[in-house]
């Protein structure tokens, strides 16, 4: 009798379990796999569609979300500043948990992020840094310095500046004024490049170099746009080139790599003569371009990996546990050094192409023409 007892307490204890265990996984609904499902909505606000690695971005990160159980709000803006803020003020309206927005202008967002403080919404700066407010809570990036060393680097070495003298014709191109991720990516390749400049190994036929890396936004090309990078080179090819070649142009961009691409194509640009051009963002157009020897390089930001980190940040914020960060020193925006977490941006040239991009599933083999 004590042993059929004993038997009966063991099924009933196992039974007992395995509903529980049952239970509790069907509350935590697919969610981070840790604690209960969490019923929150998350505002996703994106600068504008019409660049391939914002919809991307914005996409993924909807999608990721949504699997961990999240309800979401996904927005684009067109590149238009007005448009963004009352995209978010809408946001708001709708109280959610966590704000995650990429900003087109890093500076105008500062009173409607206040709003969004002082309702608690806890806000993630998405790949470019919202400044002058205290509304901002953490920034997760790809290392931007990093992105633009990466580019001056690249060209020293093609042009093998180390051991050449040159003198070598060079046109730098920084991206948009009121995109704080544009002074770094800048900074990173002037401290690549600035030294060969002052041994004369560089030199800028346009003139258009700025005097000190802080005058960056003086050859800026506002919202990233691929026409008007395309028409500053035409400029400069008409007006500083009629007896020389240019031979290397730093694009911070792909965007703006697309641009100075056509103006090359234009003035009769082809084989052998072709500039190292740099870019940024493995966008597809520009990956099909190095394929086919039109550009030299892109700086790879993985947007799954960023989407990823945010939407695990977006988590921890969530459930009220310590947010991953791994910088809380380099991005002060002028009201606080704003808890970052930095991922690393991967040069592709056409020697990699296969194994970053397409291997990786980022790309399909057609997509590239491959
Ligand atoms: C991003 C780049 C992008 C550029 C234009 C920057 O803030 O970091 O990846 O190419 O904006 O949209």
């Amino acid at each position: 009798m004590q042993m059929i007892k004993r038997i009966l307490a063991v099924i009933v204890g196992l039974f007992l379990t395995v509903s529980i265990a049952s239970c509790s996984s069907e509350r935590s609904g697919g969610g981070s796999g840790e604690g209960e499902a969490v019923d929150a909505l998350i505002g996703i606000s994106m600068p504008t569609k019409s660049l391939e690695r914002w919809s991307r971005d914005g996409v993924e990160l909807e999608e990721t979300l949504q699997e961990m159980g999240y309800r979401t709000s996904l927005q684009f803006a067109d590149n238009k500043v007005e448009q963004q803020i009352s995209q978010i003020q809408n946001m708001i309206n709708e109280d959610p948990a966590v704000l995650v927005v990429a900003s087109i202008d890093g500076s105008a967002l500062a009173p409607v992020l206040d709003q969004a403080a002082s309702k608690d919404i806890e806000v993630i700066a998405y790949d470019r840094l919202i400044r002058d407010t205290e509304a901002v809570d953490y920034y997760a990036t790809f290392d931007n310095y990093t992105v633009g060393k990466l580019q001056g680097e690249f060209i020293a070495q093609e042009l093998d500046l180390e051991n050449e003298a040159g003198p070598y014709n060079f046109e730098p191109f920084s991206g948009s004024p009121d995109d704080n991720n544009a002074r770094y990516f800048f900074e990173g390749a002037w401290d690549a490049l600035k030294p060969y400049i002052d041994e004369g190994k560089l030199v800028v036929p346009s003139g258009k170099l700025p005097e000190s890396v802080d005058k960056w936004q003086s050859i800026g090309i506002q919202a990233w746009m691929a026409p008007a990078a395309q028409s500053e080179m035409e400029n400069r090819l008409n007006s500083f080139y009629r007896d020389k070649k240019v031979e290397a142009v730093l694009a911070p961009n792909d965007a703006l790599a697309l641009g100075i691409t056509q103006a090359l194509e234009a003035n009769g640009y082809s084989g052998e003569q072709w500039p190292v051009i740099t870019g940024q963002d493995a966008d597809q157009a520009n990956v099909r371009n190095i394929l086919a020897g039109k550009q030299a390089m892109t700086v790879w930001k993985d947007t799954r990996e960023l989407g990823d980190q945010v939407a695990k940040m977006v988590d921890q914020i969530v459930r009220g546990e310590e947010v991953d960060v791994n910088d809380t020193e380099t991005y002060d925006n002028g009201k606080k050094v704003v808890p970052s977490y930095l991922l690393e941006p991967v040069v592709i040239t056409k020697d990699n192409v296969q194994e970053k991009l397409v291997d990786s599933g980022y790309y399909k083999a057609s997509d590239l023409g491959l």
